[in-house]
């Protein structure tokens, strides 16, 4: 007997084989020697946590190019256990503030001066469980573990959560919460030109001047300072707590426990679990918003909750952070406010919602992809699974764009984006159950 099902589902298999391999193809192409960029022309570097989703997609298919994107990355970390958020391993043009503008050389190679969430760790567990490569893990491991004391050490007032001291180490640059932190500081006349506006309709798209101004003057007020994390501690105007990159952090400290059990070492493996649970306990009460029922991020300097209801606070999931009270109140949040529109799920809701513009509206794949992980690990499948549907049907329809217009779906910022292609390849590895 003749099955249309069985047909269609057959179809909707060859299209997913064959938009694997276009990803694959985005990936190669975007490859340099031990690394993958970004995108050919927005970003000719490598970055910090575009390296770790990049390697969580690609270990399926290219298990030893996944482990070098780790191992290069960590070659970065700095002597103090700084990861830089970008590595310059080449003099690329075309990208504003390069290596000139930071200034900082480790061992013959230039990076930048500031951090990004230490989605590192996350990836290199999995790269490690899917590989078994004990090698790998022997490599890898001291910098990652002096990655996360220098988080605990130079990043904490308290030693349970950690801040950010430039908007681009939230990797979510121009959110709607750092306006009011960044208003609160004169810029003065900084002199620089941006790199980052290809066309007009790009321009639209990215972050404003104002933003620029100041995420500029942060930078050169660092390395006034030598990037001396104490001496910045009492004069960086921004300092932030921020959701996402504590969500982050705290799966790191889970996840370097699990790595450290591995080689043996248990008294390692309970730092990091202690270190994990302490600093849930805290961003549970610090960080938790009773009025838009998510968690938000704290501004240190202005020493208040930033009210802004964005994707970085549901990301707190993947740090399993929520007590299950908190995790049914967050669950109205996000099927309330961030899945109505008809692609899920938003960067940002709220006044200064923007569809198109870069971190204030748009969808994001990682953080859809850390969104859904979260999810599963509260058993909410059926919510998970809409929103790794959501991410297939963009990439899908419009190829693997940076991010996507949540209303009608259009690719936005620059295509053929190195983790957009990865995280399609995580998520259709036939490990799903609603693999097709
Ligand atoms: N995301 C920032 C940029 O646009 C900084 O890494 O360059």
């Amino acid at each position: 007997m003749h099955d249309q099902r069985d047909e269609s589902s057959n179809d909707s298999r060859a299209d997913t084989v064959e938009r694997r391999e276009e990803a694959l193809d985005v990936l190669r192409s975007n490859r340099a020697d031990g690394y993958t960029i970004p995108s050919a022309t927005l970003y000719p570097f490598q970055w910090n946590w575009d390296s770790a989703f990049i390697a969580l997609g690609l270990v399926d298919v290219e298990p030893d190019a996944a482990k070098k994107e780790l191992e290069s990355l960590c070659a970065a970390t700095w002597e103090n256990g700084l990861l830089p958020h970008i590595v310059f391993h080449t003099d690329a043009e075309g990208y504003f503030p390069g290596p000139e503008e930071w200034g900082v050389e480790i061992d013959g190679t230039e990076t930048s001066g500031i951090t990004q969430p230490p989605m590192v760790v996350p990836a290199a567990r999995h790269v490690y469980e899917a590989t078994g490569d004990d090698a790998f893990l022997d490599r890898v491991y001291p910098a990652l573990e002096r990655h996360l004391e220098w988080w605990v050490r130079e990043r904490s007032f308290d030693n349970s959560t950690v801040y950010v001291r430039h908007p681009w180490e939230t990797g979510m640059d121009d959110s709607p919460a750092w306006t009011n932190p960044l208003a609160a500081f004169d810029p003065g006349d900084v002199e620089y030109e941006r790199e980052d506006r290809k066309s007009d309709e790009l321009a639209d798209q990215r972050p404003t001047d104002w933003d620029y101004d100041r995420y500029v003057s942060l930078v050169r007020e660092a390395r006034a300072a030598e990037w001396n994390e104490l001496e910045l501690r009492q004069s960086c105007p921004f300092l932030v707590e921020d959701a996402l990159t504590n969500a982050i952090f705290v799966r790191a400290c889970d996840d370097l426990a699990a790595l450290a059990a591995a080689r043996g070492d248990d008294a390692a493996a309970t730092t990091w679990r202690e270190q994990a649970e302490r600093s849930r306990e805290t961003i549970r009460e610090r960080l938790w918003n009773s009025d838009l029922e998510t968690f938000v991020s704290y501004d240190r300097v202005g020493d208040r909750q930033l009210d802004a209801n964005s994707v970085a606070g549901l990301a707190s999931l993947f740090g399993e952070i929520p007590t299950n009270e908190q995790f049914e109140k967050l669950r109205r949040t996000l099927r309330d406010e961030f899945l109505s529109r008809e692609f899920a799920v938003s960067s940002y809701v709220g006044e200064a919602f923007d569809p198109d513009r870069y971190w204030r509206g748009p969808v994001w794949i990682n953080t859809n992809w850390l969104v859904a992980d979260g999810l599963r690990r509260y058993g909410a499948t059926d919510l998970a699974d809409r929103i790794d549907r959501d991410s297939r049907r963009l990439v899908e329809r419009e190829g693997f764009c940076e991010y996507f217009n949540p209303e009608t779906g259009e690719g936005r910022g620059s295509d053929r984006f190195s983790w957009s292609a990865a995280l399609y390849l995580e998520q259709t590895d036939g490990k799903r159950e609603n693999d097709s």
